[in-house]
């Protein structure tokens, strides 16, 4: 026994900056950002805090699952950081929808959605009469530098949620890590002891190595793919849905060339949203979800990769 998903739910941020305005203050052009990325826009926090968006898709959720806050067992929140070191996301999410279970964030860059999903499968195999809230949330527009135009374009902000409960849907899940500061890193803010002023301090923003991880990704989107659909006894054809990290529209090319299946069977939303890291699967999962796009039986595979680095894949059969 493992889990299933009894609800889905999105919160994203409502201002929206378009590959337009960005090239008002950057040197960089919509036909650039399209052709190189698929991005068109993306959702930016402004008048919202983390907390927002995140308690935004962690209410949609729970009235999907058709669950109180009171009924969870536990809250996981993968996320990069929300607005406080500590409290943890987590810890603010539980007061504000007035639950009462342990909570924690969980640090997988954009792979935390798939490592949250099998932390909970690692509760549900102690108990499995649980209620799970897995919440992931990101705000990248607060940790890139906005005058790196090799950056800025490629992300956004959002959260996306899913509600488990105890059940049989989860068929594989396998995570990776392969530890590297070269290719994605963002240094955490020093603090101003009197014995470290003197040593440099680089600005607290994303640093990336963007064809490095390309090559990553294409990679270990195949790599993971073939080991979860191997290890549920099922087909890459048999999967109904691929929801790929939203990233690039170019890498989820190149490794559905690669892997040989058609580029339909991937689910990208890359163009709406950017890349929202933690958030940008599960936003999808909710979208496909509310659309009535999975029955009973749907096979989804989840697959993502991001800094770490990290990835993580799945194959879900709805229920
Ligand atoms: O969640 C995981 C997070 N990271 C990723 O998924 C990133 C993975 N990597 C990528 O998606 C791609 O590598 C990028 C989109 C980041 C870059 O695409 P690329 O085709 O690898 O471009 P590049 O970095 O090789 O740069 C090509 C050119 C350079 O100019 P020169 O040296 O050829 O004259 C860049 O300076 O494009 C230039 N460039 C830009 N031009 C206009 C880089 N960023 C921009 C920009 N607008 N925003």
């Amino acid at each position: 026994m493992s889990f299933t998903i009894i609800g889905t739910g999105a919160g994203l941020p409502k201002t929206i900056q378009t590959n337009q305005d960005l090239a008002q203050f950057l040197d960089t052009s919509n036909d650039w950002i399209v052709t190189r990325t698929g991005i068109e826009a993306r959702h930016i926090c402004v008048t919202e805090s983390i907390l927002d968006i995140a308690l935004e898709a962690s209410v949609n959720a729970l009235e999907n699952a058709k669950i109180k806050a009171q009924e969870l067992d536990l809250i996981i929140c993968p996320t990069l950081g929300g607005d406080t070191v500590t409290p943890s996301l987590a810890c603010l999410i539980q007061d504000q929808l007035g639950a009462t279970c342990p909570s924690f964030d969980l640090n997988a860059a954009c792979s935390g959605f798939v490592y949250g999903l099998d932390v909970a499968d690692a509760y549900f195999s102690r108990n499995n009469d649980m209620k799970i809230l897995v919440i992931a949330v990101d705000a990248m527009s607060k940790l890139i530098d906005w005058q790196d135009r090799a950056t800025a374009v490629l992300f956004g902000d959002g959260a996306g949620a899913a509600v488990l409960a105890g059940g049989n849907s989860l068929k594989a899940i396998q995570l990776t890590a392969v530890g590297n500061q070269h290719a994605l890193s963002i240094p955490w803010p020093k603090g101003n002891h009197p014995l470290t002023k003197n040593r440099s301090k680089p600005e607290p923003y994303l640093l990336m190595d963007g064809p490095e991880v390309y090559r990553f990704a294409v990679a270990a989107i195949c790599n993971d793919l073939r080991a979860v659909t191997k290890a549920a006894g099922i087909e890459l054809a048999d999967v109904d849905y691929i929801i790929p990290h939203q990233a690039n529209l170019r890498i989820i090319e190149g490794a559905a060339k690669r892997l040989k299946i058609p580029l339909d069977k991937f689910v990208m939303r890359v163009n709406g949203c950017g890349n929202t890291s933690a958030a940008s699967i599960p936003l999808v999962l909710d979208e496909l979800n509310r659309n009535g796009q999975f029955k009973s039986g749907t096979r989804i595979a989840l697959t993502a990769f991001g800094g770490g680095l990290t990835t993580g894949a799945c194959v879900i059969e709805w229920a």
